[in-house]
């Protein structure tokens, strides 16, 4: 099966080796993808292979990633994969949080149950493949936490070195724990994840440095089997849309690369349509979908939000994102802080719980509802990126009526559930649980 990278440029469309260490096309400067010029499958034969190796222990078949390899044929061969089961994220009902955003049902996919708590780790199996392949020692990001959480878990697992750079000051303590924890040699920089991502594309090249951010194609592909995993389990039935948060846009331009081509490959008929959610203080994109057709995205020069996740100005991957939102007539939405709180407060009542990024995605949800954008007889799934205790943090705060805005502004504890403090005292104690 022979695999390429090209340029997503309509206008360029160069062509590159599989093995060319190459994030952006020399020729354009233009974003690349994998490309499988010949690809043939016969898809009912596809889907029931996949389906044969949920029974398998093999650890390529046990991971949501490669058992799916078939869609994502970019390695000559796969005894170098380090797997640390990635991916098999559940599909959750959550009646309650489909009446609070005014839905008859929603779907969560839940990428908190990967092995790192975060959708990332579908990606990074994958680029951490490639790094070997490619005979790098060391790899590198930039991130505002889960991406180094993740690449630090799978290059140590690999016998890679990881070296992250984040923002100082800027990301939860569970992520940057996850790090140190996973041998990371972290580097806090004084600076936001854009001037961040700049430094180290200079730096990658001078120390001969493996780049693991989502520009680099073969994370993005890896992200393509979130929603092909979807898809299995809904024994391919494709739901009306697809929400998720953006941030630097990679999983957007994932979303949007599987769905492309599962239809190409006949392994589903209707296209669902993406719904991209950004925090209000970091939504370059937003803007950029209501501007005129042709626009260029403008960087958001200091970006804010409290879901430092998507606390993004400058995302890269943004032409990638657009195509795909404007192929699939999907929207993009933006949510205030006191919204996204909210939401996050509804999916833990409904037992579900995830990071402040993942609500964006009930919020917006809520909103697009209210707009009329969406019906409440939709079929709804919405993609939760990361795990609960990725930012403890925050959630004490919010319960306790001490979360505020990065302006300053306090944020209601619409849904907020106080500790209290008791005497040593059964008495009391019965008396105040009645
Ligand atoms: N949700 C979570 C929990 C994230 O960590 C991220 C991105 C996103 C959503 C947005 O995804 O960038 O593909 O649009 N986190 C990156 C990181 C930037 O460094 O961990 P995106």
């Amino acid at each position: 099966m022979p695999a390429e990278l090209v340029c997503f440029e309509p206008r360029c469309r160069a062509r590159y080796s599989i093995v060319d260490v190459l994030y952006n096309c020399p020729r354009c400067g233009g974003l690349l993808e994998t490309d499988y010029p010949d690809w043939q499958y016969d898809a009912t034969a596809l889907k029931r292979l996949w389906r044969e190796r949920r029974t398998s222990n093999a650890a390529l078949d046990a991971s949501g990633v490669w058992r799916y390899r078939e869609i994502i044929p970019f390695l000559a061969d796969s005894d170098r994969v380090v797997s640390l089961r990635e991916g098999n994220t559940p599909l959750l009902d959550a009646p309650r949080a489909a009446s609070y955003a005014g839905l008859d049902r929603i779907t969560f996919k839940h990428q908190g149950f990967n092995p790192t708590g975060s959708f990332k780790d579908n990606g990074m199996t994958c680029g951490a493949a490639q790094a070997l392949r490619l005979g790098m020692k060391r790899v590198a990001c930039v991130s505002t936490g889960n991406t180094s959480a993740s690449m630090a878990a799978y290059a140590s697992a690999a016998g890679l070195e990881p070296i992250i750079f984040i923002p100082h000051g800027n990301i939860s303590y569970g992520k940057l724990a996850q790090a140190l924890e996973y041998g990371a040699r972290t580097l806090q920089v004084e600076a936001n994840f854009d001037q961040i991502l700049a430094l180290v594309r200079a730096l990658a090249e001078r120390l001969g440095i493996y780049l693991l951010n989502s520009i680099n194609p073969f994370r993005i592909e890896g992200q393509k089997t979130i929603i092909v995993e979807m898809m299995d389990q809904r024994d391919w039935r494709a739901p009306d849309w697809i929400v998720l948060p953006g941030g630097n846009l990679g999983n957007t331009s994932a979303f949007g690369k599987a769905l492309r081509e599962m239809r190409a490959l006949g392994l589903m008929e209707k296209m669902p349509r993406l719904a991209v959610i950004q925090a209000e203080g970091s939504a370059p994109f937003y803007e950029l979908a209501r501007a005129a057709e042709g626009s260029s995205l403008e960087a958001v020069g200091k970006p804010e939000t409290l879901a430092t996740a998507i606390r993004i100005g400058d995302p890269v991957s943004w032409p990638k994102a657009l195509h795909e939102v404007r192929s699939s007539n999907g929207v993009v939405e933006k949510v205030s802080e006191q919204e996204i709180a909210d939401a996050k407060a509804q999916i833990g009542l409904c037992g579900i719980g995830c990071e402040p990024a993942s609500a964006a995605t009930l919020a917006g949800i809520r909103k697009l509802r209210a707009a009329g954008l969406m019906r409440a007889d939709e079929d709804v799934v919405a993609v939760l990126t990361g795990n609960l205790l990725k930012d403890p943090d925050y959630i004490y705060r919010y319960h306790t009526g001490q979360l505020t805005t990065p302006a300053g502004a306090k944020i209601e504890p619409t849904f907020g559930n106080r500790p209290t403090v008791v005497p040593n005292d059964p008495d009391r104690i019965a008396a105040l649980l009645g």
